[in-house]
């Protein structure tokens, strides 16, 4: 390859995109459509359009070379390259940095290189990442409200449920999620709040108080076990050890350690949507104070972005249930309709909510609402990228 001894169109390309870093908006418009016109392939376009700030090989030009302070990432550092959908790539290379809340000095090609031309280019800036098996930013899928992803992250993620007639729960929960290499993620969670609980007296006599407190302390780990983009499929194990840490005197603990092995699938399923699966038992060490329990959960839903890539929105419903393996013991029905929305517009902090309506046993069950917000801080601080 050649690439270091380029024509003089291409300088003149070259030129035009650093004025364009510069002033962004207006500058790019005044190259010669002509020139752009022939850049075919990712590496051809990439080269003469991002190459000058991103460098031939993705890893960014220096400073001192490229005249601004704001660093281009590394393209070959794949933990970072394999995470974000390619369509929001094409999104930032299509209007510039500012979209996402990036700086301005990623310029915007949207009126100078066709959709198909960003595309290659982007599908160039993402084979920098040499590695496959770092799992692509497609299987990120939206978070449900019960329903386990099987992507690895980066996230904290707080949220709260709550019954609305008695007895009452009000119940916290914050997750930290780490990712390790590229398959894996280590979490932990504690959760916590203020619940109802019925109190028998020695004469017979039931009343009801407020209790609160601590739940068990839960860590947990998760591999990704196969990803393939082609099918759309990607499959986790993981494995949750509960901690008896939580307070048992008002129900928060069974004073027990517990085990929950489950596995996780994510399906794409193009121009539809997406169904997550994930099953699973939550193993007790003494089951004469807790009662193993199996659970599985089906979350159906779609992403609506405008473009492709503008703020996302997901509308989804979940099928829940799960039994106690107990002689006679009944299994929980529920549905949970609900909605994720991007609040930032990195789309780095998000938003979901719904409400799980049992379909059984209506008599001792009742409504549960829920919501998250969760924020995946390798994307940005969470005051950034609004
Ligand atoms: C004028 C310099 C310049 C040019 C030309 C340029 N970029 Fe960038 N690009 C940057 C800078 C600087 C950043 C980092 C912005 C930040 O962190 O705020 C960036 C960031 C990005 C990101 C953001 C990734 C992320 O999620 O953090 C993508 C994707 C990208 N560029 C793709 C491209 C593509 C594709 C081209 C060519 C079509 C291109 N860039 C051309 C300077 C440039």
């Amino acid at each position: 390859m050649n690439s270091h001894r380029r024509g003089t169109g291409s300088t003149a390309l070259v030129a035009g995109v650093v004025l364009a870093g510069m002033a962004w908006s207006t500058s790019l418009v005044a190259v010669p459509a002509d020139d752009w016109a022939a850049l075919r392939t990712g590496d051809e376009v990439f080269r003469a359009a991002c190459a000058t700030c991103h460098g031939a090989r993705g890893t960014g030009v220096e400073k001192s070379i490229r005249g601004f302070d704001v660093d281009p990432p590394d393209f070959t550092d794949c933990k970072f390259t394999s995470r974000e959908p390619k369509n929001d790539w094409v999104g930032i290379a299509t209007e510039g940095g500012p979209l996402k809340g990036f700086s301005p000095m990623m310029p915007a090609f949207g009126k100078v290189l066709t959709r198909d031309q960003i595309e290659a280019a982007v599908g160039h800036a993402k084979g920098f990442c040499p590695e496959r098996h770092w799992p692509p930013g497609e299987f990120n899928l939206p978070k449900a409200l019960y329903t386990g992803k099987a992507f690895p992250e980066d996230e904290a993620a707080w949220s709260v449920k709550a019954t609305v007639e008695e007895p009452v729960a009000i119940i916290g929960k914050f997750v930290v999620a780490t990712r390790i290499g590229a398959r894996h993620q280590l979490e932990a969670a504690i959760e916590g709040g203020a619940q109802q609980v019925d109190v028998e007296h020695d004469d017979g006599t039931v009343t009801r108080r407020w209790g609160e407190g601590a739940a068990d302390l839960a860590v947990a780990w998760k591999s990704v076990l196969w990803q393939h983009l082609p099918a759309g499929t990607i499959g986790s194990v993981t494995l949750d050890v509960f901690l008896p840490t939580g307070d048992e005197r008002d129900g928060f603990s069974d004073g027990i350690f517990k085990f929950e092995p489950a596995l996780a699938i994510g399906q794409i399923i193009p121009h539809v949507g997406f169904l997550q699966l994930q099953g699973g038992a939550e193993l007790s060490t003494d089951t004469s104070r807790a009662e193993h329990v199996v659970f599985w959960r089906a979350a159906v839903g779609r992403t609506f972005r405008r473009d492709g890539y503008r703020r996302a929105w997901s509308p989804m419903v979940e099928v829940v249930g799960e039994t106690a393996l107990a002689d006679d013991a009944p299994v929980e029905w529920g549905i949970a309709p609900q909605l994720q929305i991007a609040l930032s517009r990195r789309q780095h902090v998000r938003l979901g909510a719904g409400v799980l309506v049992p379909i059984n046993d209506f008599e001792s069950r009742q409504l549960e609402l829920k919501a998250y917000l969760v924020w995946d801080w390798y994307d940005g601080g969470f005051g950034e990228g609004w």
